[in-house]
């Protein structure tokens, strides 16, 4: 039988490096399946100088859109011919859309990570005093997002002092946005929300962290997920913190957000969420 337009799965694809053990194919094979979508999600492994001729491959066999992880945010963001106002915030993109022969970037993992914490984790993020531990890529592209949705104070502490200074300007919110040094952790208080957005686990650091900064019913988020995210989650558990979260769940709510803006359809993400979670509690127990 020849394929039609109708029948013809819609191309989608991840830019990474590394990019084999990425979750987004099962999760966005997932949004199609309860859509009834048909797609094809690619994995495609390239690093930034090789991403711009990638990318004008993948729209020559008829990419329709594409995600970009590490390290290629920030490259994916200056080829795009168009840019959302939260990927102009977060100076990075994370979605590609193909409109009239042209990338349209956007950037979700904010929204995500805004998702994952109020509609999952039920935490309302108005009036936290929050404090964010880094200032590259993974920083940068969710505390727009988090001062969007009402926190008190953003406090931003990294390694390399003037990276945390940066940001902190960048964000043009003097009030609630402000840089600390990483050496005076200790004389910073107590916080309702920390989030590691430092990269120090995938390279198998460990952050020195006080534990009076875990405020009496604090939220403890690692932008990580799986075995990355267990250094710092287990600081934060013997610090007495009851609320913990990997970023398995910014990473689905990211994707649902993407999928949103490529089909128009929003998918519920709790089904594939909890899959992913026990798969890795399975992989966990397996240890
Ligand atoms: P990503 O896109 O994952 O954010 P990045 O832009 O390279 O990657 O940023 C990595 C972040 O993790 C930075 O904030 C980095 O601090 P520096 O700017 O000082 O390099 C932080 N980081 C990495 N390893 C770290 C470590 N061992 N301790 C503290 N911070 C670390």
């Amino acid at each position: 039988m020849p394929e039609t337009a109708a029948s013809k799965p819609r191309q989608f694809a991840i830019f990474g490096h590394p990019v084999a053990h990425s979750l987004s194919p099962r999760i966005h094979q997932a949004f199609a399946r309860q859509s009834g979508i048909a797609i094809d999600y690619h994995l495609i492994d390239v690093a930034a100088p090789q991403l711009a001729a990638a990318l004008d491959r993948f729209a020559a066999a008829g990419g329709a859109g594409a995600n970009i992880t590490l390290p290629n945010k920030e490259a994916a963001f200056a080829l795009c011919a168009a840019r959302s106002d939260r990927a102009a915030r977060a100076g990075s993109v994370n979605t590609l859309t193909r409109v009239n022969g042209r990338w349209h970037g956007d950037n979700t993992d904010g929204a995500g990570l805004v998702r994952d914490l109020t509609e999952r984790h039920r935490f309302d993020l108005r009036g936290r005093r929050t404090l964010v531990l880094g200032a590259g890529g993974a920083a940068r592209g969710v505390v727009p997002a988090l001062l969007d949705a009402g926190i008190a104070e953003l406090v931003i502490v990294n390694r390399s002092p003037e990276r945390a200074d940066a940001l902190a300007d960048a964000l043009g919110d003097p009030q609630r946005a402000h840089a600390r040094y990483w050496d005076d952790l200790g004389t910073l208080g107590e916080f309702d929300l920390l989030i590691n957005a430092t990269s120090a686990g995938r390279a198998g650091g460990r952050l020195e962290l006080p534990f009076s900064l875990i405020g009496p019913r604090a939220l403890a988020v690692d932008l990580n997920y799986g075995e990355i995210a267990v250094p710092f989650l287990a600081w934060a558990e013997s610090g007495g913190c009851r609320k913990l979260s990997d970023g398995l769940g910014m990473l689905v709510e990211q994707a649902a957000e993407s999928f949103a803006i490529w089909t128009g359809k929003r998918p519920t993400t709790d089904a594939i969420h909890a899959e992913l979670v026990q798969q890795a509690k399975a992989l966990h127990s397996a240890d």
